[in-house]
């Protein structure tokens, strides 16, 4: 994930580079996004909130699997919100675009409470206390019942986990790139990107990711309950809580 022009925040030349090869650098993208989906509860109507919707496939997913429900896709980029519109075109209004910075909390409050809030690819662009502030901040949001699945890459705790996690990496993209292509240019050009943020962890300022158990944690001290990684794959991890019920309950 690298930051190709040097700076410290995501800018249209990232949204422009990431709607090129988004489709090969991300490990099994469509069934993340399946998985995303998997562990929202169903519940009639209501409103999602995707948070960093980039180019729109999570909304579009949710939209297709719950009829009833409405997505506020929240990005900063205007480019990346542009092409969300146009892929998720075929559910009217049932989708808003609106432009936000992730680390701002200004946002942090809806006009009614969503039944779920997710985000892919994203939140690592947090450092840890802001992660922190977030997590509180969604379990404060949400309405009863309700759940936070963030699918984010995640730092391993050892030399062993990274080298591991570089390497799934490495053949993820080279599998998709063979298979969408026939050919191996997409995943040069990821090693020319430097994407592969587990071969040179401490070389991008704007990726800071936390590792899984720390932010397994985080999410039980913003007191989620139902706390687990559903998924994890090449240093991706796919995690969630739900917020307690009116009653309390798990
Ligand atoms: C790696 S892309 C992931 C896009 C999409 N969620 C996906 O999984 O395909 C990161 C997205 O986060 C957005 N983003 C990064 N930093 C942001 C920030 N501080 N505030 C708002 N959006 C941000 C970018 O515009 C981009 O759409």
């Amino acid at each position: 994930m690298a930051d190709m022009q040097g700076d410290r925040h995501w800018d249209e030349n990232h949204s422009r580079s990431f709607l090129d090869y988004g489709r090969y650098f991300v490990p099994e993208r469509e069934r993340q996004i399946d998985i995303i989906a998997d562990l929202i509860p169903a519940a009639p109507g209501g409103l999602m909130v995707e948070l960093c919707c980039g180019e729109g496939l999570l909304s579009r997913a949710l939209l297709e699997r719950f009829p009833d429900c409405r997505v506020l896709a929240l990005d900063g980029s205007e480019r990346m919100r542009e092409q969300a519109q146009k892929t998720c075109s075929d559910h009217g209004s049932r989708l808003t675009t609106a432009a936000f910075d992730l680390a701002d909390r200004d946002w942090r409050s809806f006009s009614e409470p969503p039944q779920a809030i997710v985000s892919s690819l994203a939140i690592h662009h947090l450092d840890g206390r802001q992660k922190q502030m977030l997590f509180a901040d969604v379990a404060a949001a949400l309405r009863p019942g309700g759940v936070f699945v963030v699918a984010d890459i995640v730092r391993p705790r050892s030399a062993a986990g990274l080298a591991i996690a570089a390497r799934q990496w490495d053949e993820a993209v080279r599998s998709r790139s063979l298979a969408i292509d026939g050919d191996l240019a997409a995943f040069a050009e990821f090693n020319r990107l430097g994407w592969n943020y587990f071969r040179n962890p401490d070389g991008e300022p704007i990726d800071k990711p936390s590792s899984l158990a720390e932010q397994l944690a985080w999410l039980a001290e913003a007191g989620f309950t139902a706390v687990d990684c559903a998924w994890l794959f090449a240093g991706h991890a796919i995690f969630s809580g739900r917020k307690p019920d009116v009653a309390g309950q798990a």
